[in-house]
């Protein structure tokens, strides 16, 4: 039983026709899109999608769906993925690159939906690294205050690719491994406040509902 899957495939059924959707970035969003794909051809749903990285661009495009932007259409629905979710349904993401675009979407979407497997529940952020996309010049002074806020950091390397990561953004990505985070509320702010971050992974108090793919079916938050 695929859990990811089962998520993506519920929250298809909160789609309605005509809606423009956020189309968010990593492989259960990737189940998602291809279903939403299928079922906005069959059923005519005319919708149009907002792709939050090129990967969910070509996806999209792959599956037909009509794409748009921030600049001609508001969002109605966004449904995205997530590396830890806590029991107020704060996040981190970023796993995949592309968070500074998937909080833009997502925090702007009239709904915003996080769909995910059971793994991804905690009870307290921050066993995974917390994901921060910077400015190339500044991974020094960066680094340097995110070790004052107590984190272990690491510049994120690429795979099949000599050097850094390179967002669809041209920046980097910093990976802090902070001891878990008692305030994500607060340090989502206080990263941001230092000068080189673009955006960082904390995604607080912006989700209305978690789908979640479980071995005894789905659950929802
Ligand atoms: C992309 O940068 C991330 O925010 C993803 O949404 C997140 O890592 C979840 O990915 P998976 O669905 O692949 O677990």
């Amino acid at each position: 039983m695929n859990l990811k899957k089962i998520a993506a495939m519920a929250a298809v059924e909160e789609i309605k026709e005509n809606q423009v959707v956020g189309l968010g970035t990593g492989s259960t969003t990737h189940y998602f899109i291809e279903e939403l794909a299928k079922r906005n051809k069959e059923e005519e749903l005319n919708i149009l999608g907002i792709p939050t990285s090129y990967q969910s661009f070509l996806l999209a495009n792959k599956g037909g769906i009509a794409i748009t932007t921030l600049d001609e259409h508001d969002i109605d629905i966004a449904i995205d993925g997530a590396d830890e979710i806590d029991p107020d349904l704060n996040l981190i993401k970023g796993g995949g690159a592309a968070h500074t675009l998937e909080k833009i979407v997502d925090y702007s979407a009239d709904k915003f939906i996080v769909i995910a497997d059971e793994s991804k529940i905690v009870d307290k952020l921050g066993a995974f690294p917390l994901p921060l996309e910077i400015i190339p010049n500044a991974v020094k002074p960066v680094t340097r205050e995110l070790n004052d806020f107590g984190a272990k950091v690491e510049i994120r390397m690429g795979i099949k690719k000599d050097g850094p990561v390179i967002t669809d953004n041209s920046n980097f990505i910093l990976d802090a491994q902070f001891p878990l985070i008692e305030n994500p509320i607060q340090l989502e702010k206080d990263l941001n406040s230092i000068p080189g971050v673009v955006e960082n992974g904390l995604f607080c108090q912006m989700t209305d509902k978690a789908i979640i793919g479980t071995k005894d079916g789905v659950k929802f938050i």
